[in-house]
């Protein structure tokens, strides 16, 4: 955990900065020249990205410090754990499986995957949060993306920015477009974000990684890449440029049905891909499309568990929304008490550091994606600061949600959200 706050260099250990914040140390990569003990820094998905001036810090925390305690308090309050008596027996037996950090069989987890009761499934999401605050707090993830191009040469049978959709006006952002809405975003206060694109963009590698390689220069930032397929090569390079994060889904982890929604392609390629990025040292985000057509709930299950192979420092499910200029065109969209039981699950059953996202898809299906997700195990969201001109045309799915509003204007009600629930966003820094 590391907040959108500085922390203080208490020790350097080799490749390791040990941080303090008021009074909780948490360690950080440190690839910054020059840094010593007392210094103050900010720290992002374990890395260290910049150094501030003792001054600046010092009235950064001395605004913070008491909001801290308070809403760490109030997050705490919030999960507390009650299991009603009349609960059924058998749901209990597993939730206090699950709180006590006990192996779950399939055939529980299933169980709670498949919960319909409004009731039993109010518990299921209360063991979820609580195991969320327990091993995160209340920190809460804030990326921004920018869609830099809906170029895409993959023919995906869901997606559709795929090259079958004729209908649809391409764009590609200009170096310069791409600088200014960085630019935006962290003047606005982001301090992690995730360029994205279809496959073959429109630049080549050696472009993206100028590209990366300018922004590093610029700004104290977290970048992570996604750009589809771009190989070990293109891995390494965008690497090297600066990029320490890598947004790709598996999409599903039943090679069956991978194969037939991308004829031609194969999940091993796309696996081996997602482990040479890690291996690499690249933070992983990854995750998979729910409510596929022949999805059955054990496939869900292994995608949960994929992405928990894949070291996920971030999980990303969302459900799969029909488009209608893409071959899956007029299938029905999972419900949204599927996805947070995914969630849920997920928050059950995958690695304690891993962090959950509430997607914009989720968001585009459920207006109380965001505000029930961040209780049902999720600790993380992801704002649009694409230019609003192009994001109608990132069209991956119809009427996306946030289209038309301003990154101020998303910043205001996450933030708003956030301090309600009692959250701390990390990777946004509140003015
Ligand atoms: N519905 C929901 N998500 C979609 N994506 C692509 N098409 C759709 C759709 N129709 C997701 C994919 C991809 C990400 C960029 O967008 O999972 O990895």
């Amino acid at each position: 955990m590391c907040y959108a706050i500085p922390g203080k260099v208490l020790e350097l250990r080799g490749k390791k900065a040990v941080i303090d914040y008021f009074g909780e140390s948490k360690t950080a990569v440190n690839e910054l020249v020059n840094l010593a003990p007392g210094d103050y820094v900010y720290a992002q998905g374990g890395y260290v990205i910049q150094k501030i001036n003792p001054k600046e810090a010092g009235d950064i925390l001395e605004t913070w410090k008491d909001m801290f305690f308070e809403l760490q308090e109030m997050d705490k309050n919030f999960s507390r754990l009650s299991f009603d008596s009349s609960l059924d027996q058998k749901l209990r037996v597993i939730l206090d499986k699950a709180c006590d950090e006990k192996k779950l069989k399939d055939e529980e987890l299933l169980y709670l995957l498949s919960l319909n009761d409004s009731k039993e499934r109010e518990t299921f999401f209360k063991a979820a949060n609580f195991l969320r605050q327990k091993y995160h707090s209340n920190s809460c993830c804030v990326h921004g993306i920018i869609e830099i191009s809906n170029f895409c040469k993959r023919g995906c049978y869901y997606c559709g920015i795929s090259s079958h959709n004729k209908n649809l006006e391409r764009y590609r952002m200009s170096k310069a477009e791409i600088l200014e809405a960085v630019k935006q975003a962290y003047d606005l206060g982001f301090k992690s974000l995730v360029l994205q694109s279809g496959e073959d963009s429109g630049y080549n590698i050696e472009e993206l990684a100028d590209i990366i390689k300018t922004i590093k220069e610029k700004y104290p930032l977290l970048i992570f890449i996604s750009f589809g397929e771009i190989g070990e090569d293109g891995l390494k390079k965008l690497y090297t440029a600066g990029a320490r994060g890598l947004l790709m889904r598996f999409e599903t982890s039943n090679p069956k049905l991978y194969q037939e929604l991308h004829p031609g392609f194969e999940l091993a390629n796309r696996i081996e891909e997602i482990r040479k990025a890690f291996e690499l040292g690249y933070l992983i985000i990854t995750g998979s499309l729910i409510g596929l057509p022949g999805q059955t709930d054990k496939d869900i299950l292994n995608d949960i568990r994929l992405a928990d192979e894949l070291h996920a420092e971030m999980m990303s499910f969302g459900p799969f929304l029909a488009h209608p200029d893409s071959k899956l065109s007029g299938i029905k969209a999972p419900s949204e008490d599927k996805i947070f039981n995914v969630m849920a699950l997920a928050r059950i059953e995958a690695a304690k550091e891993t962090k959950i996202l509430v997607t914009t898809a989720f968001e585009t299906l459920s207006k109380t994606a965001r505000e029930k997700g961040l209780v049902s195990g999720a600790s993380s969201l992801m704002l649009n600061v694409t230019p609003i001109k192009y994001r109608k045309l990132y069209s991956l799915y119809p009427n996306r949600a946030h289209q038309e509003e301003s990154v101020e204007d998303q910043i205001k009600d996450a933030v708003s959200l956030l301090k309600n629930l009692g959250r701390a966003p990390t990777d946004l820094s509140v003015r």
